[in-house]
């Protein structure tokens, strides 16, 4: 996600642009730019950094005065952080300046195109190509800069936001949106656009929400909406509610509330660009080349915390789908069992932040023994995937609340894919089967929206459970990083006991731990799923249950079986097996923040963690 604001209007439209982007800046913060009109030139200043880098840029090297401007603070998904790569992306004849919130799935060939035509890309991002476009446009057809965009947007696929000024055409700023937030801010005598509303929120209440495929124009006293083929679009106007914190949430009360929310959408901009028109998977970006994938004889993950319980997810289905052996370790122990790893050894380290020291120290330590390492990672330009043979990104955006959730999320979606691939290279799976299991994914951000229908139930079962002393997770198979996840979020942000255990290791201990009303979360696998896991959970909730536990199952749509013995039933969508991960965490996550809400904690920042843990 990136930050994005427009203005046109009477004030400076710098010191709006820059004031709006501060309030944008925890959707992206590894770069920003703006671009201004004036006397018929475009100017633009941008840096690789947080924002205060571009504002000493500024002030060393002033923009000039103007009326009409863009800006943009980066999250990067092509192209790491520099200089070169930050937004406002100038076109060859320096007339038209973009800024995009998204991904261009198509930017590969448009690049080639471009290329062809004898144009210099001067980036490394997919963004670049919409301004060479344009102005390839422009001049000779006599267009105007909206009818220009519709017809680039019509040429897109993928996620995106655009934003787009002319030196020549200096009172109007044109926006277009797919699959990617955009909203129009209307004042007396200037207009604005932003990725949402606490960009603008300090001038106009009055906002405009944007629907798919549309094209909007702005002057100072004028907004225009169109679809990409030049309709007028209807739209609808409301008044934003909200103060400029809520704003900067998206209106939703934490960072982590307006996270958990956006799993959906990230869980489908992680998929987005990776599946070929024939359902199967293309991973270019992953730099491993096909021999090297079938030279591995085992696989490491190395990762810590929540990352860890997402490498334990993806040992199910490396093995499953590739049969190569699979071998999860916590980072921090990682180095010091001497492990067995050498050139055949493909080591997948996965962090959210790409700083986490203890992965970072167990995966230089994977490399000198001769692995390859392979980042799983959400922070373009971090030090892991730096330090990686290769690396592939999830797309969940800036994760601000400490409580990792649409990370881990989408932290399973690569993973999935990196064992897809691996098994498609290697032959394991025939290509009809690995675009079955890519259409089984490709339905999940659906199920993860479905899901957050428990969300209510949640809330209503953590007012009634805040004052237990403790609360057990259980699972099989899959269902038990997930019951780990559960109790990890419970630990971290309400700051009490919390356990997660295989269920099938209760009887060997844990079980005396069960007194009268002591809150047990089990996770019940699909009753399709495999061969007796669903049957033996179902014994396991009865033996707890024998001992007095409060039973909160999480079962699937249709899945009777349970009922007897659930004091509370909380369903999930129904969904493959190894899939299932991807819902059943979002209940629980929605349970630790509320426990943590009705206990007073401060949900995003919970004591004496960190969202990065850069020493070991
Ligand atoms: C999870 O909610 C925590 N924030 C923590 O366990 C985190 O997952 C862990 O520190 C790893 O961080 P990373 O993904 O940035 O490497």
């Amino acid at each position: 996600m990136c930050g994005i604001m427009g203005y046109v209007g009477e004030k400076q439209a710098l010191a709006v642009v820059v004031d709006g982007l501060r309030r944008l800046e925890y959707r992206g913060y590894d770069s920003a730019g703006v671009a201004v009109v004036s006397g018929g030139q475009l100017e633009t200043r941008k840096k690789a950094g947080k924002l205060a880098n571009l504002e000493s840029l500024l002030g060393s090297d002033p923009l000039p005065e103007s009326v009409i401007g863009i800006g943009h603070t980066r999250w990067a998904t092509h192209g790491g952080p520099t200089d070169a790569n930050a937004h406002p992306h100038v076109s060859e004849d320096g007339k038209v300046a973009v800024i995009h919130n998204g991904i261009i799935e198509n930017f590969a060939e448009l690049r080639d195109e471009l290329t062809q035509a004898g144009v210099t890309l001067r980036s490394e991002t997919d963004t670049e190509v919409v301004a060479h476009l344009l102005a390839a446009i422009l001049p000779s057809t006599g267009m105007d800069l909206a009818e220009a965009m519709r017809l680039v947007c019509r040429r897109l696929s993928g996620a995106f936001t655009l934003v787009a000024l002319h030196s020549d055409i200096p009172d109007v700023v044109v926006a277009a949106r797919r699959n990617s937030p955009l909203v129009v801010g209307r004042g007396i005598g200037e207009n604005f656009l932003a990725s949402d509303v606490a960009a603008f929120i300090a001038h106009t209440r009055h906002a405009i929400e944007l629907g798919q495929d549309q094209v909007v124009e702005i002057t100072r006293d004028q907004i225009t909406v169109t679809d990409f083929y030049g309709v007028p679009a209807e739209v609808t106007e409301y008044e934003v509610t909200w103060d400029a914190s809520a704003a900067e949430k998206g209106g939703y009360e934490t960072f982590m509330a307006k996270e958990i929310a956006e799993q959906p959408k990230a869980v489908a901009d992680t998929l987005l660009g990776r599946v070929d028109a024939a359902g199967l998977l293309k991973l270019d970006e992953m730099r491993l080349t096909e021999a090297q994938l079938r030279e591995i004889d085992k696989v490491v993950v190395i990762a810590c915390g929540t990352a860890y319980h997402a490498g334990m997810v993806a040992k199910y289905a490396l093995e499953h789908w590739t049969r190569l052996p699979c071998e999860v370790e916590l980072a921090s122990e990682f180095r010091y069992r001497d492990p067995v790893v050498n050139v055949r050894t493909l080591v997948i380290a996965i962090s959210q932040s790409g700083e986490t020291m203890d992965t970072l120290m167990a995966m230089r330590y994977a490399r000198e023994q001769g692995a390859r390492v392979l980042a799983i990672c959400n922070t373009q330009g971090s030090t892991i995937p730096r330090e990686s043979d290769a690396a592939l990104y999830t797309h969940a955006g800036p994760e601000v609340a400490v409580a990792s959730t649409k990370a881990f999320l989408t932290q399973l979606v690569a993973c999935y894919l990196v064992a897809l691939f691996v098994a498609q290279v290697r032959g394991n799976k025939f290509g009809d089967e690995i675009s079955a299991i890519v259409r089984d994914l490709s339905d999940m951000p659906r199920k993860v929206d479905l899901v957050l229908d428990t969300s209510e139930e949640m809330k209503a079962l953590a007012a009634e459970l805040k004052d237990a002393p403790s609360v057990l997770f259980i699972g099989r198979h899959v269902g038990f990083p997930v019951a780990l996840e559960g109790a990890l979020k419970l630990k971290e942000l309400a700051y009490m006991h919390a356990e997660g255990f295989a269920a099938g290791e209760l009887k060997h201990g844990p079980i005396a731990l069960l007194e009268e009303g002591v809150p047990v979360i089990v996770i019940v696998p699909s009753p399709t799923g495999r061969g007796l896991l669903h049957e033996k959970i179902v014994s396991n909730i009865q033996e707890v249950r024998a001992r007095g536990a409060r039973t909160i199952v999480i079962a699937e749509e249709g899945d009777e079986s349970v009922v007897p013995y659930a004091d509370h039933l909380i369903r999930i969508p129904a969904c493959p097996t190894l899939m299932q991960p991807l819902v059943a965490t979002v209940p629980l996550q929605v349970f630790a923040a509320a426990m943590a809400a009705a206990k007073g904690h401060d949900v995003d920042q919970p004591r004496n963690l960190a969202k990065s843990v850069t020493v070991e």
